[in-house]
Formats: C-alpha cells, sequence, structure tokens
C-alpha cells in the first residue's frame, strides 16, 4: 500500500515535470518567436535593418550603394555646399585635383566643411568609400 502510494506521487511527479517541460518549450517556442524579427533585423550584413547606412557589410558594397547610403544625403541636394553628383562644373575642378585626392578627401573628410570623414559613414571600409567616390567622379564629369 506504502509502495502504491510512493509510486503514484512518483508518477504524478514524473507527469507534472512533463508538463512543465511541455510549458516551458511552448513558452521558449513563443518567446523566440516575438523576439525573433528584432534579433534578426540588426544582424550585421542585413541591410533590411535601419536602411544600408546602418548595416555593416559582409562584403564590399558598390560605390552606387555607398552613395544612395551615405553620401546622397549632401551630394545628391547640395546641403552644405556640396558638389552636386552629376554637375560637371562643380566637379571639374574637384577632379583637376586628382583621384588620390578625392579618395584622401573621401575618407578622411575636409576640414573645417560640411565634408565629414567617410561623409559620417563610420561602418564603410575605405575601400567601400574610394568606391563611392569613383562612382561620383565617374558620373560628374
Ligand atoms: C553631411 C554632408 C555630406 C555627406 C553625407 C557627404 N559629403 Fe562629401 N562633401 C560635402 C561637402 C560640403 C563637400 C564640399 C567641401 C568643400 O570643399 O567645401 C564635399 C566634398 C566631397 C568631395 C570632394 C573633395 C575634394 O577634395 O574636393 C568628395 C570626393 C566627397 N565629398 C565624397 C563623399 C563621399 C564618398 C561621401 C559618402 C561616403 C560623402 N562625400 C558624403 C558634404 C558631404
Amino acid at each position: 500500500m506504502i509502495t502504491r502510494i510512493v509510486c503514484s506521487i512518483f508518477a504524478l511527479g514524473l507527469a507534472y515535470s512533463a508538463f512543465a517541460i511541455d510549458l516551458t518549450d511552448a513558452q521558449r517556442a513563443e518567446i523566440e518567436a516575438r523576439i525573433k524579427p528584432v534579433g534578426e533585423s540588426c544582424m550585421q550584413g542585413d541591410s533590411s535593418c535601419g536602411g544600408a547606412a546602418a548595416a555593416a557589410s559582409s562584403g564590399p558594397r558598390s560605390g552606387e550603394e555607398v552613395y544612395n547610403a551615405a553620401c546622397m544625403a549632401c551630394h545628391a541636394t547640395g546641403a552644405a555646399g556640396a558638389p552636386i553628383y552629376g554637375d560637371a562644373g562643380a566637379w571639374a575642378d574637384r577632379i583637376a585635383k586628382g583621384t588620390d585626392v578625392l579618395h584622401d578627401s573621401g575618407i578622411n573628410g575636409l576640414a573645417g566643411t560640411g565634408m565629414i570623414a567617410k561623409g559620417g559613414c563610420m561602418n564603410c571600409s575605405d575601400e567601400e568609400v574610394i568606391a563611392a567616390v569613383d562612382y561620383m567622379v565617374e558620373g560628374s564629369q
């Protein structure tokens, strides 16, 4: 009799703990489902998160991609006196300084002007900024 009681308590305990594990799994799955979009949306290299400028790249982005993400804000509008993309007149004197100088301006910025280092794109590699400079120069002569 005592054995049977102990046994059923044990069985009950097993059933209870099985239930508890099920519940935990279900809760975990639910929590995972709930936090998944947040956890996934800001992974490095995911351009769907926070715009391309916010995403670090897994491989180098093209000059056009970097331009659209990080340079266009000023270079499409002329904000702060930025030479506008496609405006050959605004670029001629700059292009005359040579590609190396322009690459350097892109990477390090131009002191005392609105052209800050990398146009403010701190997750842009030097290589990507150079590609963006080349893209602007090619489209502006
Ligand atoms: C916040 C505005 C802003 C952003 C963003 C910006 N630029 Fe500029 N950029 C300027 C301004 C202003 C100038 C002109 C500075 C001057 O000569 O007075 C300029 C000039 C330049 C020049 C010419 C430099 C020279 O030596 O004559 C290059 C090249 C350039 N930007 C590249 C870039 C690239 C590449 C990006 C994006 C990665 C970028 N810029 C983003 C404002 C910006």
